[in-house]
């Protein structure tokens, strides 16, 4: 007798608990609009993607048409992407890590991909030099991807870096200088500005 009272007693109280949480916590009423930002090693590592597939395209298609389309892209998203990481991504690793040598290197090596960048961005893919540049500046990528995927990130993700707050800034960063490409201050000659900058 006394444990199906001790039952009855309990049963109701239970119920009127979990009634007045879920009265207080209307999550999804509250959710917040803005979506959820992605980490900035994901984020770069899509960008990565992106540009490559674009590569692809551009080995596939014979047509001149596309060509200058598809180069229009690569060097829209890949100038996108170079100038983002120099400002946001490359510093906080830099500093995360104390790095003198992932950052540089990588730096070089956007410099470099820009000076090939401007060999084609805008010109007339007008036969086999224009090919081999595009193919040069596909290898290029391919390497600093290697080298990013595999020693910069997953070294960058064991530090204490926000990669949400980072990921957040390089697409609002992103976001601003797609309205305003193309930029003007990444002309040529900007491989010897940067050896400068960074010495
Ligand atoms: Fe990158």
């Amino acid at each position: 007798m006394a444990t199906a009272s001790r039952k009855t007693t309990q049963a109701p109280a239970k119920r009127a608990t979990s009634a007045v949480a879920s009265k207080t916590t209307p999550r999804a009423a509250r959710a917040p609009k803005a979506p959820v930002a992605q980490e900035a090693t994901a984020l770069l590592k899509a960008d990565h993607k992106l540009v490559s597939s674009l590569f692809e395209q551009y080995e596939k298609t014979r047509s001149t048409a596309r060509k200058k389309t598809l180069v229009a892209s690569i060097c829209m998203e890949l100038g996108i992407h170079a100038k983002a990481e120099e400002e946001i991504f490359y510093p906080a690793v830099k500093a995360a890590l104390k790095d003198k040598e992932l950052v540089p290197e990588a730096t070089i090596e956007h410099a470099s991909m820009k000076e090939l960048m401007a060999q084609v961005e805008g010109k007339e893919p007008d036969g086999e030099m224009f090919d081999a540049k595009v193919k040069v500046l596909s290898e290029y990528v391919k390497h600093h991807v290697k080298e990013e995927e595999t020693e910069m990130f997953p070294k960058a993700r064991k530090t204490k870096l926000d990669m949400k707050a980072l990921g957040a800034q390089i697409a609002a960063r992103k976001d601003e200088l797609k309205a305003s490409w193309p930029l003007s201050e990444d002309k040529p000659g900007i491989l010897s500005r940067v050896v400068e900058a960074i010495s």
